[in-house]
Protein backbone atom coordinates (compact mmCIF):
# COMPACT_ATOMS: atom_id res chain seq x y z
CA UNK A 1 0.00 0.00 0.00
CA UNK A 2 1.12 3.48 -0.08
CA UNK A 3 0.93 3.98 3.45
CA UNK A 4 4.14 5.14 5.06
CA UNK A 5 5.20 3.42 7.83
CA UNK A 6 6.22 6.85 10.29
CA UNK A 7 3.38 9.72 8.87
CA UNK A 8 3.37 12.42 11.92
CA UNK A 9 5.55 10.62 14.15
CA UNK A 10 7.83 12.92 16.06
CA UNK A 11 11.45 11.67 15.43
CA UNK A 12 14.99 12.94 16.90
CA UNK A 13 18.02 11.82 16.23
CA UNK A 14 21.44 12.80 17.66
CA UNK A 15 23.76 12.59 15.01
CA UNK A 16 27.92 13.32 14.33
CA UNK A 17 30.56 14.03 17.16
CA UNK A 18 30.58 16.05 20.20
CA UNK A 19 33.87 18.13 20.89
CA UNK A 20 34.87 18.89 24.10
CA UNK A 21 37.04 22.18 24.55
CA UNK A 22 40.47 22.37 26.11
CA UNK A 23 41.33 25.76 25.30
CA UNK A 24 39.82 28.62 22.41
CA UNK A 25 41.72 26.81 19.49
CA UNK A 26 41.80 23.14 20.44
CA UNK A 27 39.08 20.37 21.44
CA UNK A 28 38.55 16.50 22.08
CA UNK A 29 36.41 15.03 19.75
CA UNK A 30 36.12 11.74 17.28
CA UNK A 31 35.64 10.68 13.66
CA UNK A 32 31.94 10.72 13.49
CA UNK A 33 30.71 12.15 10.21
CA UNK A 34 27.10 11.89 10.97
CA UNK A 35 26.20 10.24 7.64
CA UNK A 36 24.45 7.29 9.29
CA UNK A 37 22.70 10.10 11.27
CA UNK A 38 21.76 11.95 8.09
CA UNK A 39 20.84 8.73 6.51
CA UNK A 40 18.20 7.83 9.35
CA UNK A 41 16.81 10.90 9.17
CA UNK A 42 16.49 11.40 5.62
CA UNK A 43 14.51 8.01 6.00
CA UNK A 44 12.11 8.73 8.36
CA UNK A 45 11.72 11.98 6.62
CA UNK A 46 10.64 9.96 3.62
CA UNK A 47 8.40 7.64 5.97
CA UNK A 48 6.62 10.47 6.77
CA UNK A 49 7.53 11.65 9.92
CA UNK A 50 8.65 14.97 11.38
CA UNK A 51 12.45 14.99 12.26
CA UNK A 52 14.40 16.59 14.72
CA UNK A 53 18.33 16.26 14.34
CA UNK A 54 20.43 17.24 17.55
CA UNK A 55 23.44 17.88 15.43
CA UNK A 56 28.00 17.72 16.04
CA UNK A 57 29.21 20.89 14.28
CA UNK A 58 30.89 20.10 10.93
CA UNK A 59 28.60 16.53 10.87
CA UNK A 60 26.54 16.03 7.84
CA UNK A 61 23.57 17.39 7.37
CA UNK A 62 20.57 15.65 5.86
CA UNK A 63 18.60 17.08 3.40
CA UNK A 64 14.77 16.38 2.99
CA UNK A 65 11.89 18.65 4.17
CA UNK A 66 10.15 17.77 7.79
CA UNK A 67 13.48 17.85 9.38
CA UNK A 68 14.55 20.32 11.61
CA UNK A 69 18.25 20.74 13.01
CA UNK A 70 19.69 22.03 16.00
CA UNK A 71 23.86 22.42 16.15
CA UNK A 72 25.47 21.88 18.84
CA UNK A 73 29.30 21.21 19.86
CA UNK A 74 29.69 19.71 23.58
CA UNK A 75 27.87 16.48 24.82
CA UNK A 76 25.91 19.14 27.56
CA UNK A 77 24.67 21.24 25.05
CA UNK A 78 23.49 18.33 23.27
CA UNK A 79 22.23 16.53 26.52
CA UNK A 80 20.15 20.00 27.24
CA UNK A 81 18.53 20.11 23.55
CA UNK A 82 17.80 16.26 23.71
CA UNK A 83 16.19 16.66 27.51
CA UNK A 84 14.08 19.38 25.87
CA UNK A 85 12.51 18.14 23.51
CA UNK A 86 12.48 14.10 24.58
CA UNK A 87 8.94 14.38 26.31
CA UNK A 88 7.20 14.96 22.82
CA UNK A 89 8.92 12.49 21.07
CA UNK A 90 7.82 9.31 19.72
CA UNK A 91 11.30 7.43 19.06
CA UNK A 92 14.70 8.96 19.69
CA UNK A 93 17.74 7.65 17.95
CA UNK A 94 21.24 7.95 19.69
CA UNK A 95 23.32 7.85 16.91
CA UNK A 96 25.81 10.55 17.85
CA UNK A 97 29.56 9.57 18.88
CA UNK A 98 29.77 11.14 22.37
CA UNK A 99 33.20 12.10 24.12
CA UNK A 100 33.01 10.12 27.28
CA UNK A 101 35.20 12.76 28.60
CA UNK A 102 35.94 16.51 28.75
CA UNK A 103 38.51 18.60 29.92
CA UNK A 104 37.80 19.33 33.07
CA UNK A 105 38.85 22.90 33.46
CA UNK A 106 38.58 25.01 29.53
CA UNK A 107 41.31 27.37 29.33
CA UNK A 108 40.57 30.88 28.60
CA UNK A 109 43.82 31.54 26.79
CA UNK A 110 45.39 29.63 24.74
CA UNK A 111 47.70 26.89 26.49
CA UNK A 112 51.75 27.74 25.60
CA UNK A 113 53.82 25.53 24.90
CA UNK A 114 55.33 23.70 27.80
CA UNK A 115 58.69 22.53 27.57
CA UNK A 116 57.78 19.11 29.17
CA UNK A 117 55.03 16.95 28.33
CA UNK A 118 51.71 17.62 29.59
CA UNK A 119 48.65 16.23 31.01
CA UNK A 120 45.01 17.16 30.94
CA UNK A 121 42.65 16.30 33.27
CA UNK A 122 39.55 14.47 31.87
CA UNK A 123 35.78 14.28 33.65
CA UNK A 124 33.51 12.25 32.75
CA UNK A 125 30.34 13.53 30.57
CA UNK A 126 26.44 12.80 30.98
CA UNK A 127 25.86 9.69 29.65
CA UNK A 128 22.83 11.52 27.43
CA UNK A 129 21.13 8.22 26.06
CA UNK A 130 21.26 6.53 29.45
CA UNK A 131 19.72 9.52 31.82
CA UNK A 132 16.90 10.02 29.40
CA UNK A 133 16.67 6.49 28.68
CA UNK A 134 15.56 6.13 32.45
CA UNK A 135 13.04 9.03 31.49
CA UNK A 136 11.29 6.64 28.89
CA UNK A 137 7.60 6.28 28.27
CA UNK A 138 6.09 3.16 27.60
CA UNK A 139 4.59 4.37 24.46
CA UNK A 140 8.18 6.05 23.44
CA UNK A 141 11.12 3.97 21.37
CA UNK A 142 14.46 4.40 22.04
CA UNK A 143 16.97 3.17 19.54
CA UNK A 144 21.06 2.91 20.64
CA UNK A 145 24.15 2.45 18.84
CA UNK A 146 27.33 0.66 19.91
CA UNK A 147 30.96 1.11 18.51
CA UNK A 148 33.42 -1.71 20.20
CA UNK A 149 36.31 -2.99 19.24
CA UNK A 150 36.23 -6.36 21.31
CA UNK A 151 33.32 -8.67 22.90
CA UNK A 152 31.15 -6.73 20.39
CA UNK A 153 27.71 -8.50 20.49
CA UNK A 154 28.29 -8.65 24.47
CA UNK A 155 29.36 -5.23 24.91
CA UNK A 156 25.97 -4.04 22.95
CA UNK A 157 23.80 -6.25 24.65
CA UNK A 158 24.75 -4.88 28.01
CA UNK A 159 24.10 -1.36 26.43
CA UNK A 160 21.16 -2.17 25.61
CA UNK A 161 20.03 -3.39 28.95
CA UNK A 162 21.65 -0.34 30.81
CA UNK A 163 20.22 2.37 28.75
CA UNK A 164 16.87 0.86 28.33
CA UNK A 165 17.25 0.59 24.27
CA UNK A 166 14.49 -0.73 22.60
CA UNK A 167 16.72 -1.87 19.91
CA UNK A 168 20.96 -1.36 19.60
CA UNK A 169 22.57 -1.01 16.21
CA UNK A 170 25.97 -2.40 16.55
CA UNK A 171 28.79 -1.16 13.94
CA UNK A 172 31.11 -4.20 12.67
CA UNK A 173 34.05 -2.07 13.22
CA UNK A 174 36.19 -4.51 12.15
CA UNK A 175 34.88 -5.27 8.66
CA UNK A 176 36.43 -3.05 6.01
CA UNK A 177 33.48 -0.63 4.52
CA UNK A 178 31.78 -0.46 8.08
CA UNK A 179 31.59 2.53 10.47
CA UNK A 180 32.99 5.99 10.79
CA UNK A 181 32.95 8.25 7.56
CA UNK A 182 32.33 5.70 4.97
CA UNK A 183 29.31 5.98 2.89
CA UNK A 184 28.70 2.39 3.68
CA UNK A 185 28.51 0.30 7.06
CA UNK A 186 27.51 -3.56 8.02
CA UNK A 187 25.49 -4.12 11.92
CA UNK A 188 23.87 -5.92 13.52
CA UNK A 189 20.56 -4.89 15.08
CA UNK A 190 19.89 -6.66 18.18
CA UNK A 191 16.48 -6.04 20.06
CA UNK A 192 14.69 -6.09 23.61
CA UNK A 193 12.96 -8.67 22.53
CA UNK A 194 15.56 -11.11 21.52
CA UNK A 195 15.51 -10.74 17.52
CA UNK A 196 19.09 -10.33 16.28
CA UNK A 197 19.82 -8.98 11.98
CA UNK A 198 23.15 -9.00 10.48
CA UNK A 199 23.45 -6.95 7.44
CA UNK A 200 25.46 -7.18 4.51
CA UNK A 201 27.98 -4.23 4.14
CA UNK A 202 25.23 -1.81 2.38
CA UNK A 203 25.35 2.30 1.23
CA UNK A 204 24.24 4.06 4.80
CA UNK A 205 20.91 4.78 2.97
CA UNK A 206 20.00 1.22 3.18
CA UNK A 207 21.53 0.38 6.67
CA UNK A 208 18.80 3.11 7.84
CA UNK A 209 15.70 1.68 5.82
CA UNK A 210 16.70 -1.83 7.88
CA UNK A 211 16.81 -0.33 10.80
CA UNK A 212 13.27 1.71 10.24
CA UNK A 213 12.04 -1.78 9.40
CA UNK A 214 13.01 -3.37 12.78
CA UNK A 215 11.81 -0.41 14.72
CA UNK A 216 8.50 -1.19 12.95
CA UNK A 217 8.19 -4.51 14.22
CA UNK A 218 9.21 -3.64 18.21
CA UNK A 219 6.40 -4.61 20.25
CA UNK A 220 5.74 -0.20 20.92
CA UNK A 221 2.47 1.34 20.38
CA UNK A 222 3.77 4.58 19.60
O1 LIG B 1 28.77 9.47 11.74
P1 LIG B 1 29.34 8.38 10.84
O2 LIG B 1 30.73 8.71 10.34
O3 LIG B 1 28.40 8.01 9.72
O4 LIG B 1 29.53 7.06 11.73
C1 LIG B 1 28.41 6.48 12.35
C2 LIG B 1 28.74 6.03 13.76
C3 LIG B 1 29.72 4.86 13.68
C4 LIG B 1 29.31 7.17 14.59
C5 LIG B 1 27.37 5.60 14.39
O5 LIG B 1 26.82 4.57 13.61
C6 LIG B 1 27.54 5.13 15.84
O6 LIG B 1 27.86 4.00 16.10
N1 LIG B 1 27.30 6.04 16.81
C7 LIG B 1 27.47 5.75 18.23
C8 LIG B 1 28.93 5.73 18.57
C9 LIG B 1 29.12 5.63 20.04
O7 LIG B 1 29.39 6.60 20.69
O8 LIG B 1 28.90 4.43 20.57
P2 LIG B 1 29.08 4.09 22.14
O9 LIG B 1 29.14 2.61 22.16
O10 LIG B 1 30.21 4.86 22.74
O11 LIG B 1 27.73 4.62 22.81
C10 LIG B 1 26.57 3.82 22.99
C11 LIG B 1 25.31 4.64 22.80
O12 LIG B 1 25.15 5.61 23.84
C12 LIG B 1 25.20 5.40 21.50
O13 LIG B 1 23.85 5.35 21.08
C13 LIG B 1 25.63 6.83 21.89
O14 LIG B 1 25.02 7.81 21.05
C14 LIG B 1 25.10 6.92 23.31
N2 LIG B 1 25.88 7.79 24.20
C15 LIG B 1 27.17 7.48 24.51
C16 LIG B 1 27.88 8.24 25.41
C17 LIG B 1 27.27 9.38 25.98
N3 LIG B 1 27.92 10.17 26.83
N4 LIG B 1 26.00 9.69 25.64
C18 LIG B 1 25.29 8.93 24.76
O15 LIG B 1 24.13 9.22 24.46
Amino acid sequence: SGTKLFQGKKILITSGPTQEAIDPVRFISNHSSGKMGAALANSFADQGADVLVILGHGAVKPQGSNIQIIEVKSALEMYEVVKEHHHKMDICVFAAAVADYAPKNVAKEKIKKAEEGMTIALVKNIDIAGTLGQEKKPHQIHVGFALETENEAFHAKEKLMKKNFDLIVLNSMKEAGAGFQLDTNKVTLFSKNGNELTSEILPKAQIAQLILQEIKKLPVEI
